[in-house]
């Protein structure tokens, strides 16, 4: 199940591709991190074809993110992704992706929009923009009448604070873009993705142990 994978890699790179021939580089520097996954955004025009790249190698999981309509969820969908991201609750890309059994994690920002998720019968969510939204403290204050909702806090997330995120019982896993930066995949700086990946995963291991 999608839900156990997400929680057991902890971390979901998000990620801006241009050029598909950037996605077996950015595939590899992750999985060498030993974070296999990774939620491609729709914010270019190489994104889908990217996107089908990823989706036909074995042992990765890729997600598209930043979808916005039932359109793009049907062309995601036909491009092979295990799960689809959005920034914010949209009730027909949810509603499309639920009918077609495709794993969606909408985004949230509000009480009113878990209200929403939850009467789709969805609890697992993006917590979108996470650090302008009010961080670790308003992710408390919501575990308190949604305790059976678990969150991806993503937006202003990055080694600094991903232990605090990550400490929290409602936290699945935390998304961002800091491991795999856009300007580093402009420049093949493949090896920088490696290296803060690999940072992320200890992060994360190391409070694992604790
Ligand atoms: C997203 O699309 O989820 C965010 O842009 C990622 O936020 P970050 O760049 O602050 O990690």
């Amino acid at each position: 199940m999608l839900e156990t994978q997400l929680a057991h890699w902890g971390i979901l790179p998000v990620v801006a591709i241009e050029s598909a021939s950037d996605a077996s580089p950015l595939a590899e520097a992750l999985s060498s991190a030993d974070l296999p996954i990774a939620e491609i955004t729709l914010r270019t025009d190489g994104a889908i074809h990217a996107i089908t790249q990823l989706t036909k190698r074995e042992q990765f999981i890729v997600g598209a993110g930043t979808v916005h309509s039932v359109e793009q969820a049907k062309q995601v969908a036909d491009a092979g992704v295990a799960f689809v991201v959005t920034p914010g609750f949209n009730p027909k890309t949810v509603s499309w992706c639920l009918q077609h059994s495709l794993p969606i994690f909408p985004g949230v920002s509000s009480p009113t929009d878990l209200e929403m998720a939850l009467d789709f019968g969805i609890n697992v969510v993006k917590f979108f923009p996470a650090e302008q939204l009010g961080g670790v403290n308003m992710l408390k204050a919501l575990h308190g009448p949604y305790s059976n909702v678990r969150f991806i806090p993503t937006g202003g997330i990055s080694l600094t604070n991903l232990r605090e995120y990550l400490s929290l019982p409602s936290v699945i896993a935390c998304g961002g873009s800091w491991m795999a930066r856009q300007d580093w995949i402009r420049k093949g700086r493949f090896d920088e993705i490696q290296r803060v990946s690999t940072q992320a995963v200890q992060e994360r291991r190391q409070l694992l142990a604790t």
